[in-house]
């Protein structure tokens, strides 16, 4: 059998293999070209879930024509300057996801850059370059990646429906969102905006807590807490929920490094660590968590969607997770009785507790005398003195209802299986910018 050197086009397509498994892999690739060049903004468009069409357009730094040639040829990158792998500051770094895009759709580039006069349009189908010639655009950049697979008709046969393949775009985009809450996000199918997201001022905590509350839910906001810690130069922050507002399960888990979205199994095994004196097995928190650590300490270079790392020191991130969200409960824990004992006091008069969560007192379905039972599983055997109650209506576990925002398996706000007047009232801002029940 003669060895040979497989052509420029199938190399890419093989790369595209794996790079581009779905429209929300291209998606991803191509956000995160964005958030690497800069953008304040960026704009998707999606056509049949990406499958016919999907536009990227950016505010971001852009290119010029020179920039827009190498841009799709493979390998070619312009975030190693030093060719130093131990040092990835940026989203991408391999030089090959506009190549593999290119191999096997039909692939548009028109970029202009910030501070040029004139903008470029340039061309790939098939891996056939066309252009760059002149065009009208804005300074940044849009991609338009129109009929994906086309080329490579095994990997079109396994798309799912468009309503599956644009609910993997909106997981792709919501992560991406998450770590950047200073970028404007937004998803349109063609016909209307599946989300907008404004960018978010300010302090980096409340900017964060707002994006995280447009996208995990108004009741991660009113149920969040705080986290900050380091340890050994590795800084971690975020939003962890409350026990009380639990799900089945750990969807609801974002682990962030350096910017970067990734699945991990330690952190979910940290997180289920964590909580383990707070939750019964089967309900799953809410966190938002997000790692800064120098570069030479992680390997992005794992996994060929980027979204897996390798600590060099596992066991110092396990720790400074599980120490972290453990403190930050412990803390809330405190501030929980205190409310809820308050809460208790409001509800004791007429028009109390109740009318301020904005609920009628007699939508109640259940009473609230002690002796409801508790749901099976839900029960809160070793919850810690200082969160006992945390939630739960003074009367006993068990009486509220289910969040009356989300059917089936979705949050609870309370371990008894019912939102508790306390849990509620927990972390309103002072300013009052974001709370729901006023
Ligand atoms: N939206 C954009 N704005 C400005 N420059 C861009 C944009 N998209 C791509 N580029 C330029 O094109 C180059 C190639 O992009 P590509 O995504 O193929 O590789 P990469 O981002 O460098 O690495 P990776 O393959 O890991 O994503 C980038 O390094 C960048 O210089
Ligand atoms: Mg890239």
């Amino acid at each position: 059998m003669a060895i040979r050197r497989l052509p420029e086009t199938l190399v890419n397509q093989i790369a595209a293999g794996e790079v581009v498994e779905r429209p929300a892999a291209a998606v991803k690739e191509l956000v995160e070209n964005a958030l690497d060049a800069g953008a304040g903004r960026i704009d998707v468009v999606l056509a049949e879930g990406g499958r016919t069409l999907i536009s990227v357009t950016d505010d971001g730094c852009g290119m010029g024509p020179d920039e827009l040639v190498l841009a799709v040829e493979r390998h070619a990158t312009s975030k190693l300057p030093d060719d130093d792998l131990t040092h990835i500051a940026t989203l991408g770094f391999r030089g090959e996801a506009l190549p593999s895009i290119g191999a096997v759709s039909r692939l548009a580039l028109t970029s202009r850059p910030r501070d040029g006069a004139e903008a470029w349009t340039l061309s790939v189908e098939g891996g056939r370059l066309d252009g760059p010639r002149p065009a009208a655009h804005p300074p940044g950049t849009r991609v338009e990646v129109r009929d994906l697979f086309y080329a490579t008709p095994a990997r079109l046969k396994f798309l799912k429906a468009p309503r599956t393949e644009q609910g993997h775009v909106v997981d792709v985009l919501h992560r991406l969102a998450m770590a950047h809450p200073e970028v404007a996000f937004s998803l349109n199918d063609g016909t209307r905006d599946v989300f907008r997201l404004a960018a978010s001022a300010g302090d980096l905590f409340e900017a964060r807590l707002d994006r995280l509350a447009a996208i995990m839910g108004r009741e991660f906001g009113d149920n969040a807490v705080a986290v900050q810690a380091e340890r050994e130069g590795l800084l971690l922050s975020g939003h962890i929920g409350l026990p009380t507002l639990n799900r089945a399960n750990a969807q609801k888990q974002f682990l962030f490094v350096n910017g970067r979205p990734v699945r991990d199994k330690l952190f979910f095994g940290a997180v289920r660590g964590a909580y383990r004196d707070f939750l019964a097995a089967d309900r799953h928190p809410y966190v938002a968590l997000f790692l800064d650590v120098p570069p030479e300490t992680v390997d992005v270079n794992v996994h060929p969607a980027k979204t897996e790392v390798r600590f060099r020191d596992a066991g110092l991130v396990r720790g400074l997770i599980v120490g972290a969200i453990r403190h930050a409960l412990a803390d809330a824990g405190h501030r929980a009785s205190t409310t809820v004992a308050q809460a208790a006091l409001g509800a004791a008069r007429p028009g109390g507790a109740a009318r301020r969560l904005g609920r009628p007192l007699r939508r109640r379905r259940r009473p609230r005398h002690a002796g409801a039972r508790p749901r099976p599983g839900r029960a809160q055997p070793g919850l810690p003195r200082a969160l006992d109650g945390i939630g739960r209506p003074p009367g006993g576990p068990g009486a509220g209802a289910r969040n009356p925002r989300r059917g089936g398996p979705g949050p609870r706000l309370s371990p008894g299986g019912g939102p508790g007047p306390g849990a509620r009232h927990l972390h309103r801002r002072p300013d009052g910018a974001g709370n729901r029940h006023r």
